[in-house]
């Protein structure tokens, strides 16, 4: 998602906000810009590529001036152009604005704004922010006054930086990230921590519905209505300025080989918590989970888990689909939320709605200091560090590791034991030569298949996830019992299926999918402890107990997508047309 950042103090600007900008990278975009401010004047840089190319090409570094914006763009208004890069500056250019999120009313903005004389360069709602601020600057000679008129006028969900000629910031928060940095001398604006952590761990989470003016040394925070706001300084943690790739290639490659380690933290010091969430669930009649993407798939292995190992029934609804059907939820709820990173938009939508029905919001979350964080009444960390590989890999892990545990409180009986799983997911990790080839062998094909029954068919919900946003190749999960109920139709000898069959009580009805798939001309890859006449290619996965099958057998499809993705030359880290964050609807 787009990623916004801006500089006020001491220091040259550009550098530090291009330095920023890089370390956002993660959160996904296709174009890139920065402006900054010297002597009354606003110079601006900006092209399409990433920060690297654009930087080598035009120099964004070199731009003068203590104070500064800049972006990356991840297209949604406007094809990515040039001119559609951030920033944007105002007709008379005495303005510049950098903006993430949508204005849904900019249609009718532009129009009257148009027919008012101002011009546009671009085709981004985001333009309309910053003609609408210099129309009311010129009225109000003063920037409190053209922010609050400037709000009241937007619809939509934005956060967004301005930069006055004047050396003037100002910022505004509505439902998409802002968080300020203070330095000693400075001050930053940022969509995420990482912009700043390595200048200063001193932070503002600016509230929903507030906006900070920066003059030179001065803040001043107000909230929509125009009311001075006391800023709350917090303390990051460090543990954010550890994004390095160190000796891995890529992210993503790192983030698969952490998890020997990560499991161990997941849901670690919040043993009052756990127990916190087993009593709600024990004493509530209707429990939800929600979530996006790889976090709703954990909400499926959840629903299976809470009914199987402590009888209670429980509901997965997709975030994005519960405004379409808000009733489905009853009133007084528990509604269990899943993020990583704890601003996907649609899951704070589902939590909005779950909130208005007076549901309690369990939520399980990597990055604590987030907006579904501060939302909620009970929070679970996954802990497992910054998360930069746009597919999500660790935090997976560690949300089962976090569910496992809430169902051990719920039932004694349930025994996990993490430093079997841990070894588990070493030893597969072992296993990377022969699964190396398996990639090289799917580079080619144009679909994969992943089967499995039981708690395995999240996971191949999750497994097709996976190969689709690292290889591209187009990949499904099916309940294995749905085979003969219609994919069975798309077996041929151009298709690879993915047999998910560790031995246990679904693996023979699962084997016999295998054969009959086999049969069709279908190549079999089979992640199994046991092997079979009736697998191509066997991923041998260790002989384990049955919770900790889902997680031996996910990292296998991690490791296949990632090395699928580097045969067929894409970047793992930065999947094209997807970001990190997902914080618009
Ligand atoms: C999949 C993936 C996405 C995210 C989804 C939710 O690999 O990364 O599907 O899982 O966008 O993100 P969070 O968990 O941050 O809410």
């Amino acid at each position: 998602m787009c990623s916004i950042i801006g500089y006020s103090g001491d220091d040259i600007a550009a550098p530090i906000i291009v330095k920023g900008l890089r370390r956002m990278e993660y959160r996904g975009y296709d174009s890139v810009g920065v402006a900054t401010e010297s002597n009354n004047q606003i110079e601006l840089k900006k092209g399409v590529g990433k920060v690297e190319e654009v930087n080598s090409k035009v120099n964004l570094e070199q731009l003068p001036g203590k104070i500064g914006i800049g972006h990356t763009r991840w297209a949604t208004h406007g094809k990515v152009t040039d001119a559609n890069a951030h920033p944007h500056p105002s007709t008379s250019g005495k303005i510049a604005i950098v903006h993430n999120g949508i204005i849904e009313n900019f249609v009718e903005l532009k129009e009257n704004l148009k027919n008012e004389g101002f011009i546009f360069q671009s085709d981004t709602d985001s333009e309309v922010i910053a003609n609408l601020l210099q129309k009311n600057f010129e009225l109000s000679k003063n920037v409190k006054d053209a922010m609050l008129k400037t709000i009241s006028e937007l619809k939509g969900h934005y956060s967004f930086i301005a930069m006055f000629e004047n050396g003037q910031l100002a910022a505004a928060r509505f439902h998409e990230p802002l968080i300020i940095g203070v330095g000693k001398n400075n001050y930053f604006l940022s969509s995420d921590v990482l912009g700043f952590i390595e200048q200063t761990d001193e932070a503002i989470y600016m509230d929903n519905g507030n906006f900070a003016i920066i003059n030179q040394d001065q803040i001043q925070i107000l909230d929509f209505q125009g009311n001075e706001i006391k800023p709350e300084i917090t303390k990051v943690s460090k543990e954010f300025a550890d994004v390095y790739k160190g000796d891995y290639a890529h992210f993503t490659l790192k983030e698969i080989s952490e998890q020997p380690e990560t499991i161990f933290k997941a849901g670690e010091n919040t043993k009052n918590s756990i127990k916190a969430v087993s009593d709600y669930l024990k004493h509530s009649r209707n429990i939800y989970l929600t979530g996006s993407g790889t976090s709703y798939n954990a909400s499926l292995v959840a629903k299976y888990l809470l009914a199987k190992y402590a009888k209670i029934k429980s509901e997965s609804i997709i975030s994005s689909e519960l405004q379409f059907s808000p009733d489905s939820i009853e009133p007084n709820s528990i509604v269990i939320a899943i993020s990583q990173s704890g601003e996907s938009a649609d899951v704070l939508e589902a939590v909005n709605i779950a909130k208005k029905n007076d549901c309690k919001i369990i939520s399980i979350i990597n990055s604590m200091t987030s907006t579904l964080s501060r939302e909620s009444d009970i929070v679970i960390g996954m802990n497992c560090g910054p998360e930069i590989g746009v597919a999500a890999t660790k935090s997976f892990t560690s949300q089962l590791i976090i569910l496992y545990k809430i169902i051990q409180e719920l039932n004694g009986d349930v025994e996990i034991d993490l430093d079997e799983i841990s070894s588990s997911i070493s030893k597969i990790l072992e296993e990377h030569n022969n699964i190396k080839k398996i990639a090289n062998a799917l580079k080619e094909i144009s679909d994969i298949y992943v089967l499995g029954r039981g708690i395995h068919y999240p996971i191949a919900i999750e497994s097709a996830l996976k190969i689709k946003e690292l290889t591209y190749i187009h990949a499904e999960g099916i309940a294995g019992g749905e085979l003969k109920h219609g994919p069975l139709a798309l077996m041929d000898d151009n298709v690879f299926v993915i047999i998910i069959n560790p031995e246990d009580s679904t693996y023979q009805d699962t084997l016999t999918s295998a054969r009959e798939i086999k049969a069709r001309g279908a190549k079999i890859i089979g992640i199994s402890d046991k092997e079979s006449d009736a697998y191509d290619y066997w991923v041998k996965i260790p002989k384990t107990s049955e919770l900790t099958y889902p997680i031996a057998e996910t990292i296998p499809i991690q490791l296949l997508s990632y090395y699928c993705a580097l045969e067929k030359d894409t970047d793992p880290d930065y999947p094209r047309n997807l970001a990190k964050s997902v914080t618009v609807k």
